[in-house]
């Protein structure tokens, strides 16, 4: 493969806002990359589709971008899209691409009390992958899974600054604490990528003896891994966002994504 163009970007993929959270520490670590934000508002939310449907919607939609934007790598900062659809990308596309996963090797490691959480999407806490993840690296843990709607939705409002629903964030904490040995857990993955946007709402509710944890600082130090040696422009250039066109959701204000170094709004 030729070494990648300066100005090639790198394009985060979610179904919304909840890839910026991969976005926030790959910026800190690469701060001049050329940055595209794709968010599939008309397929949001991803938790709530079937199987089949995000094997076909994601490489579909990430051969578009690819074809449009040129990058040099994908991320998939989505675990119900990278739990279901990244081998599928994967055979699709030809660069390398970087998928989400649930933190729960470290959650495993972490645990003092070994009971931990995973809160998802209803479609990433059904999937084997989960299974073969805590049969990896849980064995002998309890892991309670919970799928939470509400905080995706919760997500989303928070960052067009509209109000939360407190009863979204009490029902997904009680969904994990009311599961048999739920009182004992100690830690919670948060493993969709929304969800990291209500930290602060969530470690209120679940109290100051659960931690919570993502993965989002080891994909982006893989991501700097996989880029390492290439050349990145010599200054920070204004990034982009494309959502995906419908009604239901229109594009939040550029204001929202101007933090993360976007300066401009595209829809395709
Ligand atoms: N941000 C996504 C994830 O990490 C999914 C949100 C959704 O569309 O349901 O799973």
């Amino acid at each position: 493969m030729h070494a990648p163009a300066p100005d090639a970007p790198i394009i985060f993929f979610d179904s919304g806002l909840g890839g910026l959270t991969v976005l926030g520490p790959t910026r800190a670590l690469l701060p001049t990359a050329p940055i595209v934000y794709a968010a599939d508002y008309a397929g949001l939310p991803y938790g709530k589709k079937s199987d089949e449907e995000l094997a076909a919607r994601v490489p579909a939609l990430l051969g578009r971008l690819v074809e449009r934007y040129q990058p040099r790598l994908a991320v998939i900062a989505c675990n119900t899209a990278s739990t279901i659809a990244l081998g599928h990308v994967r055979a699709a596309l030809d660069l390398p691409i970087v998928g989400t996963v649930p933190a729960i090797k470290p959650a495993a490691e972490m645990t003092k009390t070994g009971v931990i959480g995973v809160l998802g999407t209803e479609a990433t806490v059904r999937q084997p992958y989960v299974d073969d993840l805590s049969a990896r690296f849980a064995d002998g843990k309890t892991v309670l899974r919970h799928g939470s709607p509400g905080l995706v939705t919760g997500a989303e409002a928070k960052l067009r600054g509209e109000r939360i629903d407190p009863a979204a964030i009490a029902r997904a904490v009680s969904g994990l604490r009311d599961q048999p040995g739920g009182e004992a857990m100690d830690v919670v993955v948060l493993a969709c990528t929304h969800f990291p946007l209500l930290r602060d709402e969530l470690q209120a509710a679940v109290g100051p003896n659960t931690r919570l944890i993502d993965g989002a600082e080891g994909i982006a130090r893989r991501i700097a891994h996989l880029t390492e040696g290439q050349h990145w422009p010599a200054q920070a250039v204004p990034g982009i966002a494309v959502f995906t066109r419908t009604a239901e959701h229109p594009p939040p204000p550029l204001a929202a994504l101007a933090p993360y170094g976007i300066a401009a709004i595209e829809t395709i």
